[in-house]
């Protein structure tokens, strides 16, 4: 489920070749005036924790993911910011010894897909339907009453393929399924493939995800970040 230990190595020059603004996803992290323990839930190299890291020194800060070789990047990255700790977890099983007044995954185990005037449709790395189950209902049991959680928004996935910064060509492709959508991913040097990855993604409909996680007391808040980057929900009960 949701396993990155084949993009590991290359995750880092793929996105900071432009695939996520890091610097306005923290903007809009800041923007909820974060004061307690933050968890961020599919945390991988730690890209967007060392931005928050660097702009917010004091807060204490959490990142949890399953897959180890991302996570020992992250390590390496975060070890200059003794406020952030790190934890290799499924979120399936989360156990950690503090709740969270504001927890945000993007492009982590659960992110939303908005494709203009369209509902949006919850997208989760979690093939399994009980287990995106219990990953709620372990998220749940480490926030407190009130908080917030923040579910990034994605644009609608297509097929394409681009040159990144260090020369390599770098492709995705997406096929339906039954369930949701396979995403393959792709890292060609010249002629030989450097990395693939295949990720089975289950996904939601609007109103299937507001069901799914308003049993486990997330309801959502209509009204969307000024950068239209998450979607907010509060943990009601
Ligand atoms: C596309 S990466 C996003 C990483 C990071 N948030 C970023 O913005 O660069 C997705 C991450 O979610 C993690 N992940 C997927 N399923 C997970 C699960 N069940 N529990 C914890 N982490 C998971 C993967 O290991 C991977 O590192």
């Amino acid at each position: 489920m949701g396993d990155y230990t084949n993009m590991a190595g290359y995750y880092d020059v793929i996105m900071t070749s432009g695939y996520y603004d890091y610097e306005k996803i923290v903007d809009s992290l800041v923007a909820h005036q974060p004061q307690r323990n933050v968890l961020e839930i599919g945390c991988g190299t730690g890209l967007i924790l060392e931005e928050l890291a660097k702009r917010q020194p004091k807060l204490p800060i959490t990142g949890i993911d399953l897959t180890e070789p991302m996570l020992s990047i992250a390590q390496k990255r975060l070890a200059p910011f003794p406020t952030v700790s790190l934890s290799q977890q499924n979120i399936t099983e989360l156990a950690l010894d503090e709740t969270h007044e504001l927890a945000f995954s993007y492009g982590g185990v659960w992110y939303f897909v908005m494709d203009g005037e369209k509902e949006p449709f919850l997208v989760s790395h979690i093939s399994d339907a009980h287990a995106n189950e219990l990953g709620f209902e372990h998220l749940a049991k480490h926030m407190a009453l009130g908080s917030t959680l923040l579910l990034g928004i994605q644009g609608p996935h297509h097929d394409y393929e681009t040159v990144i910064s260090n020369g390599m060509t770098y492709s995705q492709k997406i096929d339906p399924t039954d369930i949701g959508f396979t995403k393959h991913y792709y890292l060609q040097d010249g002629d030989h493939t450097v990395m693939d990855q295949t990720v089975h993604y289950r996904t939601y409909t609007f109103d299937q995800a507001q069901a799914l996680m308003g049993a486990y007391g997330f309801e959502f808040v209509a009204q969307k970040d000024a950068n239209q980057l998450f979607l907010q929900f509060k943990k009601v009960n």
